[in-house]
């Protein structure tokens, strides 16, 4: 297998950098199962703090964190709405079933953000016969319907209509520090209007492992017990714990860098022959397709990393995602466009 030099198949490609790798194995350390590792206790207060809410645990990834909240708030048949694409409808084995016995009613947003109406409508009326509307799920930003940002007019909007209709408000903020690099607005500003939220460390942060998941004291409480019961509560965390920190002191500005280079990539693919790149890159995710050149997504992602060692994701028949991070420069960009025009030039020639 040819191996692969620039990897822009997502953002949890990228490796621990050497400071990074410095900061873990230097972390004071304790039993996170007991309270006691200081390096975890410092990750949940930095982050309650940057969310601004009262409490957050760590836990080993997002879909545990988007999981334990639907384990928390629903009840079997309770209903969960959310966009078409969601995460947490789509991609988390099913979990929302799972766990809790709920289940998913989606909304067609426009690209992955749905309005107030939208979500008035989704709400079922009260009566025997239908499920209990419980949840509304926010995802910041957008991964599937194009890495696009819920402007803060849109999350105050569906909020409101949220607490109209007394639902729980939940972010899968998977990448909501994205969000936050591209508008300038605060994390603390978007997460205010939602119960419950996370972060994730292992994407555009570029930590090996873990996100954090933030809501008010009993909310957390009842997370552990969860966390507790699935297996999910560690020992001396610290070690992952203290990537996070690193991350959140040294990696959220540069994820403009990202954004740039998404864009960047995006320019520089716009006249080639066969590929159809969609508008509007609004952070760190390029999508696009490669109908025109005759070729499947996956037969595409194949050739490109078999003549390049490139590798780009097959989202779809034709629909590829790019994702840039920590690990791709400027230089790495152009390669990967430069290989992407020479495969589809040849195909057409
Ligand atoms: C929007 C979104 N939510 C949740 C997840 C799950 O995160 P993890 O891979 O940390 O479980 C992902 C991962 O790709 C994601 O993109």
């Amino acid at each position: 297998m040819t191996a692969i030099d620039i990897d822009l198949y997502s953002d949890t490609q990228s490796k621990p950098t050497p400071d990074m790798r410095k900061a873990m194995a230097e972390a004071e350390v304790g039993d996170e199962q007991q309270g006691t590792d200081p390096t975890v206790t410092r990750l949940c207060e930095m982050t309650a703090e940057l969310l601004g809410k009262k409490a957050a645990v760590f836990l080993p990834s997002g879909t545990m964190c988007n999981q334990i909240s639907v384990a928390v708030h629903c009840r079997a048949g309770d209903e969960i709405i959310a966009d078409r694409t969601a995460h947490i409808v789509n991609t988390e084995g099913g979990g929302l079933a799972v766990f809790a016995g709920a289940m998913s009613r989606v909304v067609d947003g426009n690209r992955g953000i749905y309005n107030g109406d939208q979500l008035r409508a989704a709400v079922r009326r009260a009566r025997r016969h239908t499920p209990k509307p419980r949840m509304a799920v926010v995802e910041q930003t957008s991964n599937s319907a194009g890495g696009t940002v819920w402007p803060l007019e849109a999350v105050r909007e569906v909020a409101a209509v949220a607490r109209e209709k007394d639902l729980i408000l939940h972010m899968d903020g998977a990448r909501l520090l994205n969000a936050v690099v591209e508008t300038g607005v605060s994390a603390r500003d978007f997460a205010e209007p939602f119960d419950t939220l996370w972060l994730d460390l292992s994407k555009g942060l570029g930590c090996p492992i873990g996100a954090v998941l933030a809501g008010d004291e009993d909310f957390i409480e009842q997370a552990w017990q969860w966390k507790q019961r699935m297996g999910g509560a560690m020992r001396q965390a610290g070690i992952v714990a203290a990537a996070g920190v690193y991350a959140l002191e040294h990696n959220v500005d540069r994820m403009g860098e990202d954004h740039e280079n998404a864009r960047y990539f995006a320019e520089l693919l716009g006249n080639v022959p066969g590929i159809a790149v969609e508008d509007g890159v609004a952070t760190n995710m390029v999508f696009f397709s490669v109908e025109g050149t005759d070729l499947t997504a996956e037969a595409f992602r194949d050739r490109l990393i078999d003549a390049a060692g490139i590798r780009i994701g097959a989202n779809d028949l034709y629909r590829m995602r790019a994702v840039t991070h920590l690990d791709i420069k400027r230089a790495d960009i152009e390669r990967a466009a430069a290989a992407v025009r020479d495969l589809a030039r040849s195909q057409l020639a």
